[in-house]
């Protein structure tokens, strides 16, 4: 049957995939309150959208940190691609590149940085974990830069693994045959069977739990490319972010797969925005799986948002041709929220377009 929109792959992905890589892919943080929550708050806000404009032209094109892109729709990182498709990264940095616009590669990818490039050209971003080993993430760094990744997307909320239940009950590991590939030369590619999640045993062992404000500047010292902190849920560490030298910040609580129980990101956006007062640019990540849900992000400030699941499924699906379908269905369902909502261009959405549990009403009731 044809699909009509991107949820749709997480049904195919979890008939084809087996179940400990599914579980790896689709889980979130303990109660999963989160998890859900991420999508319930998208449901929550209403539009008000605008009549009899002329919306015969809508424009979708930004730019993000000075590089031109189709839309403001991009690909998070992701683990592990490989374990859903045999061309894994490779296949999302094509896709991504089709679409125009940005695919953000994860530290842990099962293809390295340098393969990731060879795939041919794109913007792309790199998502950084500090290891506890500095030079290991120095030389890391350095390649990325020299890979020709624009930014470096430092993740500052996994001091630790986040508890996912399904990973530790399947004793979720790599697969053998694969390896994360970044890491292949130094020793710290693959990812010992553990007596819960293997994942989490490995970030114990090699993820550095001291990573503080200051390490964000010692990053400043090791490359020129600009940083978004990504993890950021408050305003209070939106503005320190914006002390310690980031370029951007992208609000997220990394798919609610870290901390449950903080809020979603689209109810935690709105905060971040008003903190940084323009200074930077705002990014979400988390549920964004329509284009009302594109649209409703921008209408509270951001510049853009991020997708990671939706890549995964689709991968496991239809490997690259999934991932374009989903890239093409957002962008699809972003232009017709705007045209229906009476927006030719993104400058022209605003807070006025959408209503929040959190606006105090508009029309008092008449007693
Ligand atoms: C992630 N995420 C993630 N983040 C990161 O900084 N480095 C990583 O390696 C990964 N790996 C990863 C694997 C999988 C399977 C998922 C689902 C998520 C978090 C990711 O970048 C992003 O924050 C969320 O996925 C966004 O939420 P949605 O779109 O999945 O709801």
């Amino acid at each position: 049957m044809e699909i009509t929109n991107v949820t749709e792959y997480d049904a195919i992905a979890k008939q084809k995939l087996p179940k400990m890589v599914y579980d790896y892919y689709a889980s979130g943080a303990e109660d999963q309150w989160t998890l859900q929550e991420n999508r319930n708050a998208f449901a929550r806000i209403l539009f008000r959208p605008r009549i009899l404009i002329d919306v015969n032209k809508i424009d979708m094109a930004t730019t993000v940190l000075g590089f031109k892109i189709s839309m403001p729709i991009m690909v998070a990182p992701t683990a592990m691609q490989k374990m859903a498709h045999p061309d894994g990264e490779y296949a999302t940095a094509r896709a991504a590149s089709a679409a125009g616009t940005i695919m953000t590669l994860s530290s842990w990818a099962t293809s390295s940085v340098e393969e990731v490039a060879s795939t041919g050209p794109g913007i792309r971003f790199f998502q950084l974990y500090v290891y506890k080993n500095r030079k290991v993430v120095e030389q890391l760094v350095r390649r990325a830069e020299k890979a020709g990744f624009k930014a470096i997307a430092l993740t500052v909320d996994t001091p630790r693994l986040g508890r996912r239940e399904s990973d530790i009950k399947n004793r979720f590991t790599l697969p053998s045959n694969l390896t994360l590939k970044n890491f292949e030369g130094l020793d710290l590619g693959k990812m010992d069977e553990a007596n819960d999640s293997g994942l989490a045993s490995y970030v114990a062992g090699q993820i550095d739990r001291t990573l503080s404000w200051k390490d964000v500047q010692w990053l400043q010292t090791i490359t020129k490319l600009p940083i978004l902190v990504k993890g950021v849920l408050t305003g209070e560490d939106a503005r320190i972010a914006i002390q310690a030298g980031a370029a951007g910040i992208i609000v997220s609580n990394h798919g609610a797969r870290q901390l449950d129980y903080v809020p979603a990101t689209i109810s935690a956006l709105e905060e971040v925005v008003k903190a940084t007062q323009g200074r930077v640019p705002v990014f979400l990540d988390g549920g964004v799986r329509r284009g009302t849900d594109v649209f409703k992000a921008l209408a509270l400030g951001a510049s853009g948002i991020f997708i990671g699941r939706p890549v995964v499924f689709a991968l496991a699906a239809e490997g690259e041709a999934g991932v374009r379908k989903v890239l093409q269905m957002l962008r699809d369902e972003f232009e017709l929220t705007m045209a229906l909502s009476g927006c030719r261009s993104l400058s022209e959405i605003t807070r006025n377009h959408i209503v929040t549990e959190w606006d105090t009403p508009r029309h008092l009731p008449r007693l």
